[in-house]
Parts: C-alpha cells; sequence; structure tokens
C-alpha cells in the first residue's frame, strides 16, 4: 500500500509509524532494563498486527479488556491476559474456548467471578490462571484487604483446574505530572507489599506481580516486587499522556486527519472530525481545556464537538486556516478515538505505508 495522504478521505486516523516504532521501542528498553515482562495492554489498538509488533519489541504476552480482544490477539500470541472479572456464562464460555487454545490467566476481585472461572474450567477441562486483582488506590475493582487477597487465591490454588499465578493491580489513579508521583508511588508501595506479606504468611507465592499504566511506565521499578507491566497508550500517546509528562508531544504518533470545512464563525474554525472520530474525552491534567489539539499547533485546542463537527478555537492564535485546508488532530484519550474507527492508516511523511482493521472493536462479532 502506498498512496499519497492526499488521496484520503476525511475524517481519517493516522499513525506516524516512525513515532509508533519509537514508542515501542522505548519501552521494550525500558522493560529490558529492569528486568520487567512487558505485557500490553491491546485496548489501544484493538488489531492483532500491532500487537505482533508488540512482541517483537519486547513484550512475552498481551493484555485484553474484552472477550473479543482476546480472541483477536489468540492470532498473535500464546498467553493472554483478560484484565477484566468475567461474569456470566456466555463470558465464561468464551474464555474456555480462549484456553483451549492459548494460555489464559484472568484477573478477579470475588468469590462469585473466581466459583464462574472454576466452574467453566472445570466442564471444558482446560486450565486458567487467576489473578487476584488488588485495589490500591484506583477503587474501580479489587480488593483492599489482603485477607481477602489470601482467600481468593486459596480458593484458586483449591480449584483443580485453576492455578493461582498472583496479584494485578492498576495504577490508574496516578494521573499527576510524572515528577509529582512520588507520594501516590508510595502509597502503592506500601499496599503491595502489604498484600504480599499476607500472601507469603499464609504459605503462597504470587509468580506474577503485574502492574503499570501508561502514565506511570517509567518509574514502574520503583515499585518493589513488581514482575510485570501492563501499559496499553504508550503505543500511540495522547494529549493525555503529553500534558502530565509521560511522554513528548514529539511522541504522539496518532491523530486524526480531518478538513476545515467553515471558517464561516469569527474566533473559530469548523472541521469535519466531531466526537464520533476525536471522542468527547475530558483532558484529565492541570489548567486543561479542549477535547483535542492540533499536532502542528498544539496552542490550537478542539474546544467543542458535535457528532461530526470539531470547533478549532482560535483566539489564542494569529493563524487563519482556509476553508478545504487539512490539519492533524491529536486527541485527549486515544483508546476511545482508536475505538471510533474502522481502519487506522500508518504513514510516513505525506505517504500512507500500511494499515490496520481496529478489529476488535465492540464484544462480538
Ligand atoms: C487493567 C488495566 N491495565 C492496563 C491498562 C493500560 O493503561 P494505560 O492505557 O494508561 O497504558 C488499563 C487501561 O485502562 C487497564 O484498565
Amino acid at each position: 500500500l502506498h498512496a499519497e495522504l492526499e488521496s484520503l478521505m476525511t475524517p481519517a486516523a493516522l499513525v506516524d509509524v516512525d513515532r509508533m516504532q519509537a514508542n515501542l521501542a522505548r519501552m521494550a528498553a525500558y522493560t529490558k532494563r529492569h528486568g520487567l515482562a512487558l505485557r500490553p495492554h491491546t485496548k489501544t489498538h484493538k488489531s492483532a498486527d500491532l500487537a505482533r509488533r508488540q512482541l517483537t519489541h519486547g513484550a512475552s504476552g498481551l493484555t485484553v479488556a474484552t472477550l473479543l480482544e482476546g480472541e483477536t490477539m489468540m492470532a498473535a500470541s500464546s498467553d493472554v491476559l483478560l484484565a477484566h472479572p468475567p461474569l456470566g456464562d456466555a463470558k465464561l464460555r468464551r474464555l474456555v474456548q480462549m484456553a483451549k487454545h492459548v494460555r489464559t490467566t484472568v484477573a478477579l476481585d470475588s468469590p462469585e467471578a473466581l466459583a464462574g472461572v472454576a466452574r467453566a474450567a472445570d466442564r471444558g477441562r482446560v486450565e486458567v490462571g487467576v489473578l487476584v486483582e488488588l485495589d490500591l488506590g484506583m477503587k474501580r475493582v479489587g480488593v483492599a484487604d489482603p485477607r481477602r487477597t489470601v482467600e481468593l487465591a486459596r480458593g484458586a490454588v483449591a480449584a483443580s483446574c485453576l492455578e493461582f499465578r498472583g496479584v494485578l493491580f492498576y495504577p490508574g489513579h496516578i494521573r499527576e505530572p510524572v515528577a509529582e508521583q512520588g507520594p501516590a508511588l508510595q502509597a502503592v508501595n506500601d499496599g503491595l507489599a502489604e498484600h504480599l506479606e499476607a500472601l507469603r504468611a499464609a504459605g503462597l507465592e504470587a509468580e506474577v506481580v503485574s502492574g503499570g499504566s501508561t502514565p506511570t511506565a517509567y518509574v514502574s521499578h520503583e515499585i518493589a516486587g513488581l514482575t510485570e507491566i501492563r501499559p496499553g497508550t504508550y503505543i500511540f500517546n495522547d494529549r493525555t499522556t503529553s500534558s502530565i509528562g509521560a511522554c513528548a508531544w514529539e511522541d504522539c504518533a496518532y491523530s486524526v486527519l480531518a478538513t476545515v470545512v467553515s471558517t464561516a464563525v469569527p474566533g473559530q474554525a469548523v472541521v469535519d472530525a466531531g466526537a464520533k472520530a476525536l471522542a468527547r474525552e475530558e483532558l484529565r491534567a492541570p489548567d486543561a481545556t479542549g477535547y483535542a489539539a492540533l499536532l502542528d499547533r498544539p496552542d490550537v485546542v478542539v474546544s467543542g464537538l458535535s457528532e461530526e463537527h470539531g470547533i478549532l478555537d482560535l483566539r489564542q492564535t494569529d493563524w487563519r486556516p482556509a476553508v478545504g485546508e487539512r490539519v492533524r488532530i491529536v486527541p485527549n484519550h486515544v483508546c476511545v478515538s482508536v475505538n471510533l474507527q474502522n481502519r487506522i492508516w500508518g504513514v510516513r511523511g505525506e505517504r500512507i505505508e500500511e494499515s490496520w482493521l481496529v478489529e476488535a472493536r465492540g464484544w462480538s462479532r
């Protein structure tokens, strides 16, 4: 596939291939240097091809949030972690099918989820690995009390088709600038130590201690006992990641190519990328405004969104785009924007070199 960008209809999702490769290489080098396993979260790209690229850049397995992501990623890796508690027969049936083909691990935080996975694994005659999910401050899923960690781990050990593999947590509550993450990381360290000690005291060993996110990725080695990280966003980065200093603006590999379709209203320009291309995600950073910013002019933000219209705020800039001009827009939260695309286009400069289907969108084929 070699075509000029000019030939693409907008809006179109672009990935700067060189920037993506650099992001992948940087994470591979970091995890190798610190002896951490890398298990990227594939929810960011939902493409088996891009997952293969992560596997050639240091990843030893993959993380998924949905069964469809898991089924898609089986084509790329023989080792898949479902980092979402599987509840209900339909999900459990699909989980068992997965486990017939690849080494499958699930994270869970309740006796109900544990019992369901145990029953399904038994019936399907497959082995499923279990990580007990800890709440180390995120307050979403995960057990906070180390006694519950031990109970769930014991439950996994006792079930014949389950294998207790360790613990998992997601430090998604740590969104402050990288330089200011110290106290929050200390709290994670202290909390994790309590759970690991409780397991050890009960004669249980957490072979896997899985953590990591893009905002905290490069300080993961400061968390004692961590064996693995699961960054997702790092492959592309986005305006949030850059605004907290977890990457440079120049590391943003993903943008939505859009066309200026109107400048009729003074002080703004309207593009053909709206909420259905960029996603309406707030910037979780101090003094932040807008839903996205121009790649080449980060001071120009998307201040408003309709479904198919994006409003560029021109009040802080002398730049006055012409109707018909094209711009590249970096969304606040890349994963949600990618999830709105059928296909993303790999570009080098003005050339389209490859493309990837966002295969694992939705929950079933
Ligand atoms: C459980 C879990 N692990 C890992 C990640 C990856 O985090 P990030 O996108 O910040 O890299 C996420 C993201 O939502 C997650 O929910």
